[in-house]
């Protein structure tokens, strides 16, 4: 994970930086740190914590610099510290360095810097890199650029990185390798980010720099090579986003902003695609591939966290309409565990960020197996995006809450088009489904929008009464069931409950010893063909004295009437409903997080973008 910036230009680098390093926060906030570039020296301040942390330390030092690089870190090798913050200086001190990713051979690569009378300062791969390439610059008495090439050959693992070299005070050199990189083209300047919300502020031309490629970026120039040292032609394309999306605008919190926002990013997934007059599916990324669709044995849906958990709902939802077989996977298991692929198969990665490595990596080794790739992600031109061969954008707008909330729903609202639209195609759907399905998801958003007016307030009283339970079970069946899983992964994550999603049926195979009169037990009990069903399972919770809180819909007193809370959502199709039933749930974990006192943004031990294994 880890997010960078970097800054070469005419203003003050280090306002720029720090401004930068609060937006790619979401990344990681173990230790934050700059290297400027004075002119004449190499200066580099690091610290332990958030952004706010460096800030304070270095408060009252007057930083006089065009040029600089900056990093948050989310640690992998060694612990959050001052000393393992970035940048590192080289042990000359002529070379600072930022790194994002990991350095799988960097154990090899030190023992050989060991032997030859290197010591290090940190415990990080990264600081081993650095004196790998200072070591090659020295012997072989070459540019920092040509080290950077020669070195690179060499490392096996991610990354992004930026050096700046004390004899180049206007350079900044840059390479990735499975990390992102985005450089944004100013007036005689250019600014370097994890993601583009560093440089919205100033630029809108931007240019995503691709695998093994290396930059030369100077305040007028921007020089793109490949390490064979041929040069390529900077690809720059134009952003479609606006500053006041990645701000909180008026919110205590991102998260709970992104919640609000859901009405908007759920309308602008359909939007365009979803014709709910004409009751049409407009989808270039599935017309693009419905040979191959129509010829697919199975889709293998591929995705990790709360997307898996869209992905999840997916299979139900897709196997029901189109009648195609459908494995989700785990990412991480599915890339390591050598599973059969064939031209035959189409792979959907869902995936936010789209640069998540386990979730890239397994669509990189499927795709050459000869599965199509589909590709269901938020951040526009992001790694998964340009390595899928077909897909659509979820619209959701960037996602800055660590926990996922409106990119979610809008993976749903893609997902629901995708099913529609290959049910359409294979002729797997009865017209008065395809209508009735196609109505309801077109009225989510207004019916988002009456739960966040009507159950605000509701919900903050029952996360006021719950804030303190220890555990909590989470239980749905059928489409109801993965909302189960989500509303159980955001608890966790964001108050630091231990939180189980179950299958309602299968609580009784285990899970159910651990209830007693202080285990709430979340029940997403909508109205749908389980409903008879998941009511007997309430009255087995309840017999045991748990805690019921239960997502119900508008109307149903039988639930009501058990459960000692509930939270109401409007009634609609059974399959449409997780995009409703999941409303509730975030709002629940929102307000539990912020009663125990906890950054709910930025929850302890994670990140928003996971580009490590
Ligand atoms: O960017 P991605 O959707 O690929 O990320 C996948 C997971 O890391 C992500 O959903 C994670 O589980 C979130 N923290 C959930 O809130």
């Amino acid at each position: 994970m880890c997010g960078i910036v970097g800054y070469v230009g005419s203003n003050l680098a280090y306002p720029i930086l720090i401004d930068g390093l609060k937006k790619l926060e979401y990344r990681g906030y173990d230790s934050a740190g700059v290297a400027l570039h004075t002119g004449e020296s190499l200066e580099v301040y690091k610290k332990e914590g958030k952004v706010s942390a460096l800030e304070e330390s270095v408060y009252g030092k007057n930083i006089q610099a065009t040029v600089g690089i900056g990093h948050t870190r989310w640690a992998t090798h060694g612990e959050p510290s001052d000393r393992n913050a970035h940048p590192h200086y080289s042990r000359s001190g002529n070379l600072a360095m930022i790194h994002n990713g990991i350095i799988e051979n960097y154990a090899q690569l030190k023992s050989e810097l060991v032997q030859k009378g290197y010591t290090f300062k940190s415990d990080t791969d990264s600081e081993v890199l650095l004196n790998f390439i200072e070591d090659i610059k020295i012997n072989n008495d070459c540019s920092l650029e040509e080290a950077v090439r020669v070195a690179l050959k060499r490392v096996v693992g991610a990354y992004v990185i930026l050096l700046l070299d004390k004899d180049l005070p206007d350079t900044i050199i840059a390479a990735r390798k499975g990390s992102p990189l985005v450089i944004g083209i100013g007036d005689r300047a250019h600014y370097l980010g994890s993601d583009a919300s560093p440089m919205l502020a100033y630029t809108k031309e931007v240019v995503y720099i691709n695998d093994y490629e290396l930059a030369i970026v100077r305040p007028d120039e921007l020089i793109l090579k490949n390490l064979g040292n041929e040069r390529i032609t900077p690809f720059v394309q134009k952003l479609d986003m606006e500053l006041a999306a990645i701000e909180k605008g008026g919110f205590d919190h991102f998260m709970l902003k992104e919640i609000f926002e859901q009405p908007q990013t759920i309308f602008d997934s359909l939007r365009g695609r979803l014709d709910a007059v004409q009751q049409t599916i407009t989808l270039s990324g599935v017309e693009k591939i419905a040979d191959k669709l129509l010829a697919a044995d199975r889709i293998i849906i591929v995705a990790c966290g709360t997307s898996w958990h869209a992905g999840l709902l997916a299979e139900y939802v897709i196997e029901e309409l189109c009648r195609i077989n459908v494995e989700v996977e785990y990412a991480s298991e599915f890339r390591y565990r050598n599973p059969i692929i064939t031209d035959k198969d189409v792979i959907i990665a869902v995936s936010q960020s789209g640069e998540t490595a386990d979730t890239l990596v397994a669509i990189e080794n499927a795709k050459k197996q000869g599965a199509t790739i589909f590709g269901i992600v938020n951040v526009v031109g992001s790694s998964i995006a340009r390595l899928s061969d077909a897909g659509a954008y979820t619209h959701a707008g960037p996602e800055i809450g660590v926990a996922s909330t409106k990119a979610f729903t809008a993976q749903l609202a893609v997902l629901y088009l995708v099913a529609l639209k290959v049910a359409r195609i294979k002729g797997t759907i009865e017209d008065t489904l395809y209508d009735r399905l196609s109505a309801d998801l077109a009225k989510v958003p207004e019916y988002v929008q009456q739960i966040l007016d009507k159950q605000d307030m509701i919900i903050r009283a029952v996360a006021a009464k719950y804030s303190d339970a220890r555990d909590f079970l989470y239980l749905g069946r059928g489409y109801n069931f993965p909302i189960a899983l989500e509303g159980a992964l955001k608890l966790k994550e964001i108050s630091y409950i231990h939180a189980e999603g179950y299958p309602a049926a299968e609580m009784k195979h285990g899970p159910i010893a651990l209830v007693d009169e202080n285990l709430p037990v979340v029940f997403v009990a909508t109205k749908d063909s389980y409903h008879e069903k998941i009511v007997s399972n309430i009255q087995e919770i309840k017999a045991r004295k748990g805690k019921v809180i239960a997502v119900v819909s508008e109307g149903d007193s039988v639930v009501t009437d058990l459960a000692d809370d509930v939270m109401t959502v409007p009634q609609i199709h059974e399959i449409i409903a997780p995009l409703l039933s999941v409303i509730p749930l975030q709002l629940l974990s929102y307000y539990i997080g912020v009663n125990r006192g906890l950054d709910v943004d930025k929850p302890r031990n994670l990140a928003k973008s996971v580009t490590v294994e």
